[in-house]
C-alpha cells in the first residue's frame, strides 16, 4: 500500500512569522491518516522543526547541491537539510529547471545526494505547454523520468511530482483523463525501469491543486497525493487539501 502524501511547496515565501501558519496546519490536521509535509525555504527548516516538533508533520528542503559539502557559495547540501531537521527534499522543480537550467542528469545527480543523506528525494517533472500541444507529454514525461531517477531511487527514498509547467500558479489545471492518462503513464515507466519497487513509488499531482479541485484530482487512479503550492501557504487551504486526500483514501 502506497500512504498518501499532501505535500507543501513554499518556494521563495516565508518569514519567521508565518511559522504561525504551519502550527495551525499541524493543529488542524492532526487527526490526518495521509503523511504532511511542508517545504518551506531553507532559512526556515530549523525553526519550524522547532515549531512542528511532536506534530507528525514532516519537513523538506526544496533543492540541494549534489555534493555533500564544498566550496559552493550559495549552495546547501542534503545533510545540512538533513541536519536541519528535513526528511525530504524537492529536486528538479520546474522553477530550478528553468531558473538554473537544471537537466535530467543534474537531477538526478542530486536526488542520489539526497538518498545518500537519508533523505526522500521529492523528483519533479512534467510538460509545457508548447510540448503537449505537440502531442509530446508522455515521450517528454517518460524521458524526464528515465533520466531523472538515479540508481538508488526506491520505493522508499523516491516520490514523484508530475507538474504541468502550464498549471503551475495558473489556475489552470489538466483534465482529469489528461491527469490519469501522465499518471498511468508513469507508472507503466517505472515498472519497467524498477520492477517491483516501481509499484510502490508514490506518484503526485501538483499543478493550481485548490481545496475546490483536490477531490476529484485526488479520485484518480495512481494518484498518491499532491504537491501543492501556492495553497500550501495557507493553513485553511491546505488542510482542506489534507481533508480530501483523507476522504479518497
Ligand atoms: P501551485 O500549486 O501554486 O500551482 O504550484 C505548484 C507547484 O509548483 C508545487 O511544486
Amino acid at each position: 500500500m502506497r500512504r498518501r502524501l499532501a505535500a507543501g511547496n513554499w518556494k521563495m515565501h516565508g518569514l519567521s512569522a508565518d511559522l504561525d501558519e504551519a502550527r495551525a496546519l499541524a493543529r488542524d490536521t492532526a487527526t490526518a491518516r495521509c503523511e504532511r509535509l511542508i517545504c518551506p525555504p531553507a532559512t526556515l527548516l530549523a525553526p519550524m522543526a522547532a515549531a512542528l516538533a511532536g506534530s507528525g508533520v514532516l519537513l523538506g528542503g526544496q533543492d540541494c547541491h549534489h555534493t555533500a559539502s564544498g566550496a559552493h557559495t550559495g549552495d546547501v547540501s542534503a545533510a545540512m537539510l538533513a541536519d536541519a531537521g528535513a526528511s525530504h527534499v524537492i529536486v528538479g522543480h520546474s522553477e530550478r529547471r528553468s531558473d538554473h537550467g537544471e537537466t535530467d542528469d543534474q537531477v538526478a545527480t542530486k536526488a542520489a545526494a539526497a538518498h545518500a543523506a537519508g533523505l526522500v528525494a521529492i523528483i519533479c517533472l512534467g510538460e509545457t505547454e508548447a510540448e503537449r500541444d505537440r502531442g509530446q507529454t508522455l515521450a517528454v514525461v517518460s524521458g524526464q523520468l528515465a533520466g531523472s531517477l538515479p540508481d538508488s531511487a526506491s520505493a522508499v527514498n523516491t516520490v514523484i511530482a508530475y507538474e504541468p509547467v502550464w498549471a503551475i500558479g495558473t489556475g489552470r489545471t489538466p483534465t482529469e483523463a489528461q491527469i490519469a492518462e501522465v499518471h498511468a503513464a508513469l507508472r507503466g515507466a517505472l515498472q519497467r525501469l524498477l520492477g517491483g519497487e516501481g509499484a510502490g513509488i508514490r506518484l503526485l499531482y501538483g499543478g493550481s491543486v485548490k481545496p475546490g479541485n483536490a477531490a476529484a484530482i485526488f479520485a484518480l487512479p495512481e494518484v498518491d497525493g499532491a504537491l501543492v503550492g501556492g495553497a500550501s501557504l495557507k493553513a485553511a487551504d491546505f488542510a482542506a487539501i489534507v481533508s480530501a486526500l483523507d476522504s479518497s483514501g
